[in-house]
Order: structure tokens, then C-alpha cells, then sequence
């Protein structure tokens, strides 16, 4: 069966209200006519239930940027599953490499979202990637592993549809360099491989892997035309409704 292809935009600390509901409403304009795919948008948390309101009875998946593991408690500036599946939320962004840089989470932590992210049917996009320093120095291997490992320990699955994978190498994030499309495809059939030790082969083979990292209009089309990329996260590009609406209708 082949993946159906997932086109997320991470709108990430950006957007007012009336600017949230516009972009929102442009993304279901956009998407409304394709059955071939599914697109996601994760607004920051202060915009969540006005576009919850705005994509409900469309072809749009609403994500937050991020989950916490308990559904309730004193968690100060945090967001519980509960809350998010409350107000028609699916998916979850789960350890981006702004959280994991700029505010230190750990594999562990990101281990626990993941956890409760699943226990609580939201499903996670879990992002991995390795710095330029780490790819320069040939650890690049050796840190996805890690990352992998660590973020999906004690992690169970019943189908590949529980899971999102997301490959966001940190020196294409906001920097206009791409990987290649070689590029990432190497690293995504690795990924693959990698899932299917973990998890059973047939749930590895289904699930998706995003490419993240400078995705725009100019180069959508040859990232997925790749084997193994089953989707791309796009930041910057996804503010503008022009050219997330181009993203969103790719071509293979
Ligand atoms: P850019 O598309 O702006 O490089 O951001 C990628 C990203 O971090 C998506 O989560």
C-alpha cells in the first residue's frame, strides 16, 4: 500500500489571531479539491481553537508545535493531550530542533511527549536532524540513531498511522540550504531501515517520513519524487498562502 503523502506547515511563533484564521482559511481553500494527500498546519497555541474552528469539516489536520505527557497538572506554560484533542487537535509537533537547541530538551523529555502524545491519540510528528558540525565531523549516523532510539523507547505501535517521523537536518532550518534531494533520501531509506528494527517491518514500510529544512515551491517537486520521502515540514515557506498552496500541490 503505497503512503499517502503528509504536507505540514509549521507556522512556529508567528501569525495573530486575524492572521491565523486568513492563513488558515487560504490552506482550506487550497486543499479542499485534493483526496491524493493530506495537509496539517500546527498555529501557535494561542491560535489553536480559532483555527480548530476554522478547519473543522475540512480535508485540514489541526497540530500543535508541541504536547506534554500528563493530561493534567502543574505544568506551568505547558499543554496537555487532553486539552489538545478537547479542541479537535490530532497531531503534535514533538521535539523540533528549536525545542531541543534553543530550550534544551533532552531525547528523555521528548521520550515522555511521545509517550503520552500516543497514549492520548494525538499523533506525533517526531523530528530528529543533526547539525552541520555533527554531519562535518561524520556523526551524523551515529546522532539520528541516538535520537531515534532514545525518542522512541518504551514506544508501541498497532499501526504505522500512530506515528509520524520527521527528518529536519538543523543546518537547512530557516538557512535557504536544502539538503539535496540525494541527500535526503539516503538518510530517509537509513530511517526506514532503522524503524523497522524497532517496530515491526510492515509498520516501518507504512509510515511516513517528512523532510524538513528550506522546503519552498522551487524544490517540492524533486523532494517528493523520492522514494522514501513521504511528505515535507515547512516553516517559512508555509506563512504564505501562495506557496504552501504550491507545496500542497506538488507533482510527482
Ligand atoms: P524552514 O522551512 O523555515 O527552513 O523551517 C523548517 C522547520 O523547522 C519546520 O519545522
Amino acid at each position: 500500500m503505497a503512503r499517502r503523502p503528509l504536507i505540514a506547515g509549521n507556522w512556529k511563533m508567528h501569525t495573530s489571531l486575524d492572521e491565523a484564521r486568513a492563513l488558515a482559511v487560504a490552506v482550506v481553500a487550497a486543499s479542499n479539491d485534493l483526496d491524493d494527500r493530506d495537509v496539517m498546519i500546527a498555529p501557535p497555541s494561542t491560535a489553536l481553537s480559532e483555527v480548530a474552528g476554522v478547519v473543522a469539516d475540512s480535508n485540514v489536520i489541526l497540530s500543535s508545535q508541541n504536547v506534554h505527557w500528563a493530561v493534567k497538572g502543574a505544568f506551568t506554560g505547558e499543554i496537555s493531550p487532553l486539552m489538545l484533542k478537547d479542541i479537535g487537535c490530532k497531531m503534535a509537533i514533538i521535539g523540533h530542533s528549536e525545542r531541543r537547541h534553543v530550550f534544551f530538551e533532552t531525547d528523555e523529555l521528548i521520550n515522555k511527549r511521545i509517550q503520552g502524545a500516543i497514549e492520548n491519540e494525538i499523533t506525533p510528528v517526531f523530528c530528529i536532524g543533526e547539525t552541520l558540525s555533527q554531519r562535518e565531523e561524520g556523526k551524523m549516523i551515529d546522532v539520528l540513531e541516538g535520537q531515534v532510539w532514545s525518542g522512541l523507547e518504551n514506544v508501541s505501535l498497532h499501526n504505522a498511522s500512530q506515528l509520524v517521523v520527521a527528518y529536519e537536518p538543523v543546518w537547512a532550518i530557516g538557512t535557504g540550504k536544502t539538503a539535496t534531494e540525494n541527500q535526503a533520501q539516503e538518510v530517509h531509506a537509513y530511517l526506514r531501515d532503522l524503524l523497522g528494527n524497532i517496530f515491526e517491518k510492515n509498520i516501518a514500510a507504512q509510515m511516513r517520513i517528512l523532510y524538513g529544512g528550506s522546503v519552498k515551491p522551487e524544490n517540492i517537486d524533486i523532494l517528493m519524487q523520492q522514494d522514501d520521502i513521504d511528505g515535507v515540514l515547512v516553516g517559512g515557506a508555509a506563512l504564505e498562502a501562495d506557496s504552501f498552496e504550491r507545496i500542497i500541490r506538488f507533482h510527482k
